[in-house]
């Protein structure tokens, strides 16, 4: 009997022993593990309960008390250690400064506008402080809309001007310029051609193009519109000179080229003289003084006409432009398919 009690006694005191020197929560599980077992393993304190058969009867009581006393006094023993140990890992984890709570919180990246939209806002500006308004026109339309209304019937060779996508659906095409938009607008805004028009049509048009360095299937335009009763070539004028100075602080000086479009007549290239003073203008001009921004015309009066306005009361005067090209040349961008290849590190200088 002696032997067996003082085994406990000894046992409790190697535990308590061990149990205060445990400083990690690693060393106190593998200790709890020791005395009061696992799942799979009998605990120390486990297996000397077991010894209580080989007593004698009359001494069983008072080990089976005393086991239970050492059994209260270590599990608590093993909480109070428990909650000492958390404490001192988390002060350790402080101190050890891997968590600065006075740090500032990190900036999220922003995000930039694509240099396509930065030059249309940059455009759309300019026109706006003229009095026109904007107008949006689908992207897929109708074969309809982007050539016959536009004086350009079916078999009509002025249609070989556009390569374009046509849809399995007979008739609907993707747009191959923002022309189109001229009849809509005429027709949506023109309160059956009796209102005046000073409206500019932004957006992305396709063409069924071999992808190269100088050409894109997609691409946007700003496309012009003015109508009224008086409208001459020389608004056409007026408007692009002050264009001209917003956009490039030219001295607004531009010329006409005689070109041909369809639907308008006449027609004109538009070249805006930014001189060769400066190394920037010698390399947007490419040497010659005069940078091509647009074509246009005053409108066809079948046009007019389809757009619902009587061409022996109304004129005006329409211009398409290409805003990448314009980009191009004046951030010095030398390959048109950087604008829609989403590369972050071409957009990322804008
Ligand atoms: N739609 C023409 C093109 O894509 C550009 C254009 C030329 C538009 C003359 C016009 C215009 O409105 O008057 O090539």
């Amino acid at each position: 009997m002696s032997t067996l009690l003082e085994q406990l006694d000894q046992l409790e005191q190697d535990a308590l022993a061990t149990l205060h020197n445990a400083s990690t929560s690693e060393a106190l599980q593998a200790w709890h593990t020791h005395y009061f077992g696992s799942k799979r393993t009998k605990g120390a304190l486990e297996a000397m309960l077991g010894l209580l058969s080989s007593l004698d009867k009359a001494e069983r009581p008072a080990f089976g008390k005393r086991a239970n006393e050492v059994k209260q006094r270590l599990l608590e023993a093993f909480e109070a250690r428990k909650a000492q140990v958390k404490e001192a890992e988390l002060a350790a984890e402080l101190a050890s400064g891997q968590l600065d709570v006075t740090l500032p919180g990190r900036p999220p990246t922003m995000g930039r506008l694509h240099p396509t939209t930065l030059t249309h806002r940059r455009i759309i500006a300019i026109f706006k402080r003229m009095g026109f308004e904007v107008y949006r026109s689908p992207e897929v339309e109708t074969d309809e809309m982007n050539f016959g209304l536009l004086n350009m019937p079916e078999h009509h060779p002025a249609r070989d001007m556009w390569d374009t996508f046509y849809t399995t659906r007979s008739g609907v095409i993707l747009r191959t310029h923002t022309s189109p938009g001229q009849i809509r607008v005429m027709r949506e805004w023109g309160e059956n051609g009796t209102r005046p028009l000073r409206v500019i049509l932004p957006g992305m048009v396709y063409r069924y193009e071999q992808v190269t360095a100088r050409s894109e299937s997609q691409f946007t335009q700003i496309e012009g519109l003015v109508i009224g009763r008086n409208i001459t070539m020389a608004d056409l004028k007026g408007v692009f000179a002050e264009f001209a100075r917003h956009m490039f602080g030219s001295a607004g000086q531009i010329r006409f080229r005689g070109s041909y479009f369809p639907f308008t007549e006449p027609s004109v290239e538009i070249d805006v003289y930014l001189g060769t003073d400066t190394p920037r203008a010698r390399m947007l001009t490419k040497g010659t003084g005069w940078l091509e921004i647009s074509g246009a015309g005053m409108v066809h009066p079948t046009v007019l006409r389809n757009g619902g306005y009587d061409p022996e009361e109304w004129s005006g005067f329409a211009f398409g432009m290409g805003p990448e090209r314009q980009a191009m040349r004046v951030h010095g961008i030398n390959d048109i398919r950087y604008f829609w290849q989403n590369d972050l590190r071409f957009l990322e200088q804008f």
